[in-house]
């Protein structure tokens, strides 16, 4: 172009070409256009450093806008108690999110990254958030629909930190409860775990006819990703042991731990984290066949595969032996997103040299990026990369603290009432004497949460917003006088007038391999509390465990026995139940042994001897004074009503002694 002096009209020709070259037509920027297409259309223009970049995940205590910037990071996790601060409200949340967003925008491509936290029972991390019982007493209240309406609100309360994503459900089906985290399971019988999986059309949204199976769905902007784990065999490790071996044959495998998977992909889970265990001796992190050759191929998964934390490092053992050779076999095996989640430069570098040498094929790259934009593009992550606070107040708010609470009443299971059938104890009396609570776990809101409870390993006391068993007895009971005693002694017992006791004790919160137990016997001192109240007064016993504990030796010593789980942050849901307001409806959704020696022992095993077996789960006479048949005092107050309005109407209908109608 001939521009002999400089014109006002030369200028404005080449500020056109300037902005035309800017608003260049990106087909993935928009999203109209179908969502492979657009994935098609971002993979090619990316490099492979970029394509990199989206296969690692980070933690946040090793990341900054800028290094989402320089290594084109893909993806952050919260581990286990990571916060941004302690107590930090929703703002500092979305505000962290955001900073850690604006420096994967700020990328040539704008690819956003996806944050990821483990809501496993609500969201269980961030202070004042609704704790709803753990799996485990999930899989007691038999309830899919109640399932899916905590998806809902998880889902709500993850948003309200401006996170889209959580590493929830576990869908591992538990067969010995030695198993440090046999809690996260629904139960040891697979139908049960296939029903829970509910909750992912909860957390995802409810996917739509027609929708091609094994494609992710998200609803939208009030819904978050869901993550099924950990695949496969979790729950089957020999005598129980963390991350341990499974040995089973195929029949086993798709017929036991397989199965919730189906569910899972039929519900539109957007991405599926591989199991540290192996499988009859090979490392499922490592393991090509079911990760590639039967979730990608057969089963049709085209959402991504995630590794769990350090979980390609532990392909060698020692963890970290051979980080090359791990990261080779864990992303040659299928895994797309790697959580590394601190070393990333190392990781990226092994993964660029491998790429390089052609020992990990650009075509598998090329898969791994296409899955992670897919769920990205899916969610609407490129439309709204950035959170807000308009769902600040979905988090603990009261709906889904009522909603826990009904959580919570329906997942007890009531073990033992009285000592004849004719003899039951429970529901006890609001008006008594004197009311005498004890145990280590009455009022201790972090032990009744367990572990994954604002620390990765729970906590003890007043850890968060919530209400004890004890509170919740007090305010149940009103005006009747409650004595709390952790753990009283002979002296005590005998020197006060109780008119019975309630006795709440059981494990101390853990997580992972801390889990692992090989006696089951509850914390000390509550055998001997158990002991001491129960051979004074007449007592009922509430168990707070994340499975079934040794407790045949004290059995005759008590009046009731209640199953509580780990019922998180709603205790009131406890007293609701132990004082008749509502009926005892759970039941067991796992066997729960005599002795420990008998385990490994699951419904239907030849061996089957259990104290209470798989399914257990007594319901109280209605016509017990104090308890009414009625759903709930809903039900009663409407009945009354009809009761009222049908009297009044015959006596209107019947005026001055003739019948109108
Ligand atoms: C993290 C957890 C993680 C665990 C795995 C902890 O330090 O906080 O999120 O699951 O390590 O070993
Ligand atoms: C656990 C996973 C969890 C991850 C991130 C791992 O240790 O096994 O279940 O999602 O940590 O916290």
């Amino acid at each position: 172009m001939i521009c002999p002096k400089v014109s006002w009209g030369c200028l404005l020709l080449l500020l056109c070409f300037a902005w035309m070259g800017d608003a260049e037509y990106m087909k993935y920027k928009d999203p109209k256009q179908p969502v492979n297409t657009r994935i098609k259309d971002l993979i090619r223009r990316m490099t492979l450093a970029e394509k990199i970049g989206q296969m690692t995940q980070i933690e946040r205590s090793v990341a900054s806008a800028d290094v989402m910037k320089k290594y084109f990071i893909g993806s952050i996790l919260s581990g286990g108690g990571s916060v941004p601060a302690p107590q930090a409200t929703p703002a500092i949340w979305v505000n962290m999110v955001n900073e850690f967003q604006k420096g994967a925008l700020s990328t040539r491509l704008g690819i956003p990254m996806i944050y990821g936290i483990d809501a496993v029972h609500g969201n269980n991390n961030v202070y004042n958030a609704t704790i709803f019982p753990h799996n485990v007493g999930l899989g007691a209240t038999r309830d899919p629909d109640l399932v899916k309406r905590i998806g809902d609100a998880t889902a709500l309360e993850v948003r309200a930190t401006g996170i889209p994503y959580t590493f929830a459900p576990c869908i591992a089906v538990c067969r010995d409860p030695r198993w440090g985290r046999c809690y996260e399971s629904y139960s040891e019988d697979h139908k049960i775990v296939q029903e829970m999986t509910d909750i992912i059309i909860g957390l995802q949204g409810e996917i739509p006819e027609n929708h091609t199976k094994g494609v992710p769905y998200i609803a939208g902007k009030d819904k978050v990703v869901a993550c099924a784990k950990h695949f496969v065999g979790d729950g089957g490790t020999h005598n129980g042991v963390n991350e341990n071996n499974t040995i089973v044959d195929e029949h086993g495998l798709l017929g036991i731990h397989m199965p919730p998977y189906y569910d899972s992909i039929i519900k539109g889970v957007a991405t599926v984290m591989v199991s540290y265990s192996s499988l009859n001796g090979a490392k499922m992190h490592a393991n090509h066949d079911l990760v590639t050759g039967y979730l990608k191929s057969k089963l049709h998964f085209r959402g991504f595969v995630i590794s769990d934390w350090l979980g390609i490092d532990r392909i060698t053992s020692p963890p970290g032996a051979n980080y090359t050779y791990s990261v080779q076999a864990g992303i040659n095996a299928g895994i797309d997103m790697v959580m590394v989640p601190y070393n990333y430069t190392e990781y990226i570098d092994d993964a660029t040299s491998l790429v390089n040498k052609h020992i990990i094929s650009m075509s598998r790259i090329d898969d791994a990026v296409s899955r992670i934009l897919r769920v990205k593009f899916t969610m609407g992550l490129f439309e709204n990369p950035l959170a807000d606070l308009s769902f600040a107040d979905q988090l603990g708010k009261k709906e889904h603290r009522e909603l826990a609470r009904e959580a919570v009443r329906k997942s007890l299971v009531l073990l033992k009432n009285g000592n004849t059938p004719n003899q039951q104890f429970l529901p006890l009396p609001k008006k008594a004497r004197r009311i005498l609570v004890a145990g280590s776990h009455a009022s201790n809101l972090g032990y009744q949460c367990g572990g994954w409870s604002i620390q990765w390993m729970g906590g003890s006391g007043d850890i968060t917003a919530g209400t004890t068993v004890l509170d919740a007895i007090k305010s149940t009971v009103g005006d009747t006088p409650v004595v709390y005693s952790e753990n009283p002694d002979n002296s005590f017992m005998k020197t006060n007038d109780f008119s019975f006791a309630i006795v709440v004790v059981g494990e101390t919160p853990y997580a992972e391999t801390v889990g692992d137990d090989t006696d089951l016997t509850i914390l000390d001192p509550g055998p001997d509390t158990i002991r001491t109240v129960c051979s004074t007064v007449k007592c009922a016993v509430v168990i707070i465990s994340g499975r079934p504990v040794v407790i045949e030796p004290y059995l005759p010593l008590m009046e009731a026995l209640v199953a509580a789980w780990l019922p998180g942050t709603e205790g009131q849901g406890v007293a609701d139940v132990l004082f008749g307001d509502y009926g005892f409806t759970g039941k067991l959704s796992r066997t729960w042994f005599k002795s420990v020696d008998q385990l490994p022992m699951n419904v239907g095993d030849p061996h089957y001897d259990p104290l209470f077996p798989f399914g257990f789960g007594l319901t109280i006479n209605s016509s017990q004074p104090g308890f009414s048949g009625a759903d709930s005092p809903r039900d009663k107050t409407k009945i009354t009503v009809y009761a009222v309005l049908s009297l009044l109407l015959s006596m209107i209908l019947t005026f001055d002694g003739h019948r109108y109608i």
